[in-house]
């Protein structure tokens, strides 16, 4: 390998170029790009040898914590490397987290751009930033170094206090596989290797690793696993990743029903599955079930391997379909055409992708007597309270973490990396942010430590911006939806002090509002990125109008979820993975049962069904304008044609979010509607347009066990469209066969 020390401290404009020569220049018929990725993959596999195949098939470790070893040493030094073949110019798979940026940028001395959260992405609803999201992680990745994100996090919100909500893409699973699909295009157009994780039921991080998951086959594909259909089936990720989760009594790296009957058999998946970090427990039963490699070490897949093939308890052609899947992966993303290069990233264009991403999904939930937009000529006095908004925003943790440049903005500035655990906020202050679009008034901060003390400064503001956080993280769930730290205290006494009191929410999660009526405006950021606070002041001084709507559904308290209470593992389960060791494996991890007994209503339909009032609905959120919707059409076919008008009657122009739902007959049992499609429209001031939703019938149908496929009950379906799940206008029925 050329040496690339000292890489990070070129100046960022010189392109300094170094590439992985660890393969020697590739050769062989496969090399004909011509050639279909099987084709390529089946003339590989001839040439190699067992232990060669064996060592495709499972990690070398840790390498951003191992030591440095022969077997490590190409890789770029992120969670997870697979030696390839250098004998036969196939690379080694070098991995890195990626779910909102590229991880452990700050260990290596490099710059990552921090996208906002991935549930900031799904409240845009927009198909098009769900791939320049994608995107930017594939070309941050590749200019790092690796050749593989870990990223593609699509677990549908059935726990809202799921510490890794951030991650995911919302309740909803048309909206979170349509996207995640996108996301995964997006990442693989840049020849790096997209996954799709955790597959499947990860919905809670406590007890992750020995929770059993209880739920019916009809409840399970028409939920959590149809936003897995949907990104596996549209977006063509090269990899899954099986989750540390039990379901229905088998871990998922061992499920043989998720591996192989659904993923690889019913939705054809040709790519390769790799388990969670520590996810593989088993050898033969893995294998056999459809685990493709373990990572990130070698416990099951590799010696022990070889002696099951050696053995013959592993057939030669089980083993040969794992090696195939992971070549012809390899091929079709390009990541042996387009070998990985390092380069400097741009770090101006990432902040500019992050900072529309954000402006496009920040939702604003509350907005009485025309509050927002700011606007500066009549305003001499504002007071910015809380959440460290003179210096920073923050951001999701665990393995998703992003390190911010020169590090976490609250701490002295340090090496740049970042601990696990730690609430790390990126250095975009809301405050400048807001002087800078505001340059006459004076603008003054408190820290909101004091509630008492930050509403004697709003009382004397003509505008109080109250910031209110709810960090999360991987490894840990929520204790609840409230907001931490006296903050519910502190924004109802900035509110009650001033009138024109503005709320900026910075969370994963959906959270209880206790205060709700006060605040005149209440606007969700989420985890604002690299560059958030510009596009939040963009969207508080209405230089950008507010689009975004909720991909998750705000409860009014935890008393209405499915579960008021997470079911929590007992003591002795472990709550944490570590490594794999055969000490471990041989006391076994006791199991503990969760049952998912809401089954497929989740978010919404859960409310709908129960008939919950809700704080906020899925899929809503308002606007500086106003939409109209008129004229519906529903006409059948092979994809059910839904066309309607939408106008912008407002001054502004706009971008609205129209939503498409289904009621079904009742003889389906469905809960009351269900998303089937949705667009994101741009309209200019008083424009009009004409708007086609195509429905996939699939949508429209239930998943039949007896069948074991799925079926369009016979019969009246209500389509209702409009801008939210709990405002829709516009009504027709439609029959279907
Ligand atoms: C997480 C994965 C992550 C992996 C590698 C696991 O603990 O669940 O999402 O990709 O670690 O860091």
């Amino acid at each position: 390998m050329k040496h690339c020390a000292g890489f990070a401290a070129v100046p960022l404009l010189l392109l300094t170029l170094c590439s992985f020569s660890q393969s020697p220049a590739p050769q062989g018929p496969w090399m004909n790009a011509n050639l279909s990725p099987d084709q390529r993959a089946e003339l590989v596999l001839k040439e190699m040898t067992l232990d060669e195949k064996v060592a495709l098939l499972h990690g070398v470790g840790m390498p951003t914590d191992d030591p440095l070893t022969p077997e490590n040493a190409p890789s770029n030094r992120g969670v997870g490397y697979a030696v390839g073949v250098p004998r036969l110019g196939i690379p080694g798979i070098d991995m890195s987290d990626a779910a909102y940026g590229v991880r452990s940028s700050g260990v290596n001395g490099r710059y990552s751009t921090a996208l906002p959260a991935n549930v900031a992405a799904a409240a845009s609803w927009d198909r098009d930033a769900a791939f320049e999201y994608g995107a930017l992680i594939g070309r941050e990745l590749r200019a790092q170094g690796f050749n593989m994100s870990l990223g593609g996090g699509v677990d549908i919100t059935r726990e809202p206090r799921n510490g890794r909500t951030f991650e995911y893409l919302g309740e909803d699973p048309v909206l979170a596989g349509t996207l995640v699909a996108r996301l995964i295009e997006g990442t693989q157009s840049e020849h790096v290797i997209g996954d799709i994780k955790h597959y499947a039921f990860n919905d809670q991080e406590s007890g992750r690793n020995s929770v059993n998951i209880h739920i019916d086959t009809r409840a399970a594909r028409e939920s959590d696993l149809l936003a897995f259909e949907i990104g596996v089936t549209e977006g063509h990720p090269a990899a899954v990743m099986c989750s540390y989760n039990r379901v229905n009594g088998d871990y998922a790296c061992e499920n043989k029903f998720l591996l192989t009957d659904v993923l690889k058999k019913d939705w054809k998946f040709p790519g390769f599955v790799l388990s969670d970090w520590g996810g593989t427990h088993s050898t033969e039963k893995a294998s056999a079930a459809g685990l493709d490699n373990e990572e990130p070490g070698s416990f099951f897949f590799a010696e022990r391997y070889k002696a099951a093939v050696q053995k013959g308890t592993i057939p030669q052609s089980e083993l040969n379909d794992h090696v195939r899947r992971i070549l012809r992966s390899m091929f079709a993303v390009g990541v042996i055409d387009y070998p990985r290069q390092r380069s400097v990233v741009d770090p101006f264009a990432g902040l500019e992708v992050a900072r529309k991403i954000e402006e496009g999904g920040i939702v604003l939930l509350k907005n009485d007597r025309a509050a927002l937009p700011l606007i500066p000529a009549k305003i001499h006095t504002i007071a910015v309270i809380g959440s460290h908004a003179d210096v920073g925003m923050i951001s999701g943790g665990g393995s998703a973490q992003v390190d911010p440049p020169v590090g976490n903005a609250i701490a002295a500035p340090g090496k740049g990396a970042t601990h696990w655990q730690d609430e790390i906020w990126f250095p975009t202050s809301p405050l400048k942010a807001i002087q800078a679009r505001a340059p006459e008034a004076v603008v003054k901060y408190d820290s909101g430590a004091d509630p008492a003390a930050a509403a004697a400064v709003a009382k004397g503001a003509d505008v109080a911006v109250v910031f209110a956080y709810q960090w999360e993280s991987e490894g840990t769930d929520l204790a609840s939806l409230s907001l931490a730290h006296n903050q519910d205290a502190l924004i109802a006494q900035v509110a009650a002090a001033n009138p024109h009191t503005i709320v900026v929410l910075e969370s994963g999660s959906p959270v209880t509002m206790p205060w709700v009526a006060a605040p005149a405006a209440i606007v969700e950021a989420w985890f604002a990125g690299s560059d958030g606070a510009n596009a939040l002041g963009n969207v508080l001084f209405g230089t950008v109008n507010p689009s975004g709507k909720l991909p998750n559904t705000f409860p009014r308290s935890e008393a209405d979820l499915p579960h008021p209470s997470i079911t929590m593992p007992p003591p002795e389960s472990a709550h944490w993975s570590g490594p794999v060791s055969p000490e471990k494996e041989a006391a076994g991890l006791p199991a503990f049962q969760a049952s998912y007994d809401e089954g497929v209503k989740v978010g919404y339909k859960w409310y709908d069904a129960e008939k919950k009032a809700v704080l906020f609905p899925f899929g809503f959120g308002l606007s500086y304008t106003t939409y109209n919707y008129s004229a519906l059409q529903v006409t059948p076919g092979e994809k059910v044609k839904v066309t309607f008008t939408l106008a912008n009657t407002g001054a502004r122009a706009g971008a609205e979010i129209a939503e498409v739902y289904a009621s079904l007959p009742a003889s389906a049992d469905e809960p009351p509607k269900r998303l089937v499609g949705f667009s994101k429209v741009k309209l200019e001031a008083g424009e009009k347009k004409n708007v086609t939703v195509e429905v996939d019938p699939k949508y429209l149908s239930i998943f039949d066990v007896n069948k074991d496929g799925w079926k369009l009950i016979p019969g009246d379906y209500t389509i209702s469209v409009g801008g939210s799940s709990q405002d829709l206008p516009l009504k027709a029925v439609v029959n279907l066969k």
